[in-house]
């Protein structure tokens, strides 16, 4: 970017606070965040009339005030498609650690503590032949599907609306459901992958988590938000589900203290896309989208208000 463009760069990568962010948007054309920067409407009423491009470094748009941005004239772009591979090896990664204890098991040797082979040492749950229930069968779900069937995992799914019959045939015959309560008591695995809106905030809450028979695993590496953090605790702690598996949070860095202390969670510092290839990918998604902007084009991967 520093070639192409006049750039002004957070070098360290260490987030902007309100007041960091409001300095950056009063002097540019364009500006490039990461899920850690929060562009709401008080930054953008700070923002220079001549921003009208926000290209986020990512695909989540939920840290962005779209709407607050449209009223501005400012167009949002973000990053699809190149982390979809990278996100879905994350989800499908927690799909075997968490039934299988392997992150408990990896302590055990690391500590020291390992006594040796048992018959009934560190038994887990087998993920063969086990239904999965993906909430949002987008990009990155249709990614965990092809995964899971690859480890004979049976597909079901939860989202606004229907998939066409080949893209259901692609993922295994998944079976659609229009309720989430109706689909929740048939998934031993839950896998969240749907974007964070209004509508899926606390989408998973202490009611819906007593819908999960006792022995389901939840897999989170769509947005933190989307579970109540507190609930989801209270529900491992309390055996209402059997565990979790993480990589994003309600208040990332931040974690909700219990989830630390139980061993039936594996924890992810929010890593689902860090790849170098992935990363570099993502960089040019922005460069494209910045260039076909100041060419007077449409950003190729310009985010619709709604889109969720
Ligand atoms: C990104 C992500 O690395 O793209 C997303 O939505 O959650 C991450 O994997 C991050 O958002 C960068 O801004």
């Amino acid at each position: 970017m520093a070639e192409l463009f006049e750039t002004e760069i957070n070098l360290d990568g260490a987030p902007l606070d309100a007041h960091g962010l409001r300095a950056a948007v009063r002097d540019c054309d364009v500006l490039v965040p990461t899920v850690t920067d929060r562009i709401d409407s008080v930054v953008l009423s700070a923002a220079s009339p001549r921003l009208r491009l926000i290209a986020n470094f990512g695909v989540g748009v939920n840290h962005i005030d779209l709407s607050a941005a449209r009223a501005r004239g400012i167009l949002v772009s973000n990053t699809p498609g190149v982390l979809t591979d990278d996100t879905a090896d994350t989800a499908m990664a927690l799909i075997l650690w968490t039934p299988r204890r392997f992150a408990e098991g990896e302590r055990i040797v690391r500590e020291g503590a390992w006594r040796g082979w048992s018959p009934s040492a560190m038994l887990g749950h087998r993920v063969t032949g086990k239904t999965l229930g993906i909430i949002g069968l987008g990009r990155i779900g249709r990614a965990v599907a092809a995964r899971a069937l690859g480890f004979g995992l049976r597909v079901r799914y939860h989202q606004r609306h229907r998939l066409p019959a080949a893209a259901e045939a692609e993922a295994g015959g998944a079976v659609f459901h229009t309720s989430l309560d109706e689909m929740l008591p048939h998934c031993d695995i839950l896998s969240v992958n749907c974007p964070l809106t209004p509508a899926t905030h606390h989408l998973i809450d202490a009611r819906r988590l007593r819908l999960l028979p006792p022995h389901a695993y939840i897999v989170n590496t769509a947005r933190g938000e989307v579970i109540d953090e507190a609930a989801l605790a209270d529900a491992l702690a309390d055996g209402v589900i059997a565990g979790a598996g993480l990589d994003v949070f309600e208040r990332e860095p931040e974690i909700e203290p219990r989830l630390r202390l139980l061993p039936n969670v594996v924890l992810l510092p929010h890593m689902g896309s860090a790849t170098f290839e992935g990363r570099r990918a993502m960089g040019d998604k922005v460069i494209t989208n910045i260039r076909a902007w100041s060419d007077g084009h449409r950003p190729p991967d310009q985010v619709l208000e709604g889109w969720a």
